[in-house]
């Protein structure tokens, strides 16, 4: 099956957001697992202080999640689709955070940043070059700044892969033909299936240049099929470090 990318994505997405909040809600541990990613960034002084992206915020789930994570921070959310945008915008948000109609590809040349901390939910496996996009948020972090994504990124075991099969098969894939968003639905199971494995998506970091590696599941149905993935832009400021050390694939929790 032909994916659909750029701007096929951000029209399916468009037409989907009107029940995207509402789908996403019938997923037990969707919210809870963004929240628990975002708490996994361990931001210092709830987040005082701090600049922080959410990369292809969509509806503004994964914001929310942030916000939680880090009330006191400044976050600007960005999503190439204008539907999911303002369904985001649509909702109560304190001042400091702010939305912006921007690709991935596009936040670094929009003169954005620098920023303390990048959140990226379900964005990696939908971009068309995510070396580029990895390269892109280096130059938009700080040096030292953390990198946290929550994405459907599969264990490589038999087992989980059959679990994502049957869940698109009997649920997620009819649910969204009821909705009028076959396709979008379609590309979710396709392109879980042909992205990174957990330890292809941390190699792919460790190659772009993050540091410190790690690699954590998430709980509930999902263990094996949605991972939390960690990293720091370069050594982190305090560490004093002049070297990247050899990864050691931790197990964040
Ligand atoms: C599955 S949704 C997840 C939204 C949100 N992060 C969440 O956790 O609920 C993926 C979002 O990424 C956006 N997206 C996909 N490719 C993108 C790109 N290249 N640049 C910016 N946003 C993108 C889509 O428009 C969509 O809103």
């Amino acid at each position: 099956m032909n994916l659909l990318r750029d701007h096929d994505l951000a029209r399916a997405f468009d037409h989907a957001s009107h029940t995207y909040d509402r789908l996403t809600s019938l997923n037990p541990g969707y919210r809870t697992g963004l929240r628990r990613s975002a708490r996994r960034l361990r931001l210092p002084d709830e987040g005082a202080g701090l600049h922080l992206l959410d990369l292809g915020c969509g509806t503004g789930a994964s914001t929310r999640a942030l916000l939680e994570a880090a009330p006191r921070a400044r976050i600007t959310a960005v999503d190439a689709s204008a539907g999911m945008l303002r369904r985001a915008l649509a909702k109560p948000w304190p001042a400091r955070v702010s939305f912006l109609h921007l690709t991935a590809e596009e936040v670094a040349s929009a003169g954005e940043g620098p920023f303390d901390a990048v959140f990226a939910a379900y964005l990696f496996r939908n971009v068309t070059d995510p070396d580029a996009v990895l390269g892109s948020v280096r130059t938009l972090l700080r040096p030292g700044g953390r990198l946290t994504v929550h994405e459907y990124s599969l264990s490589g075991s038999r087992v989980h892969e059959a679990l994502w099969t049957a869940v698109c098969r009997g649920l997620v894939v009819p649910l969204g033909t009821l909705t009028g968003d076959r396709a979008l639905y379609r590309h979710l199971r396709h392109s879980v299936a042909a992205f990174d494995t957990a330890s292809a998506f941390a190699a792919r970091l460790d190659r772009a240049g993050f540091t410190g590696v790690r690699v954590a599941p998430v709980a509930g149905w999902q263990k094996g099929i949605v991972h939390t993935f960690l990293a720091r832009n370069g050594p982190s400021p305090a560490s004093g470090a002049t070297t990247t050390p050899t990864p050691a694939r931790e197990h964040a929790q």
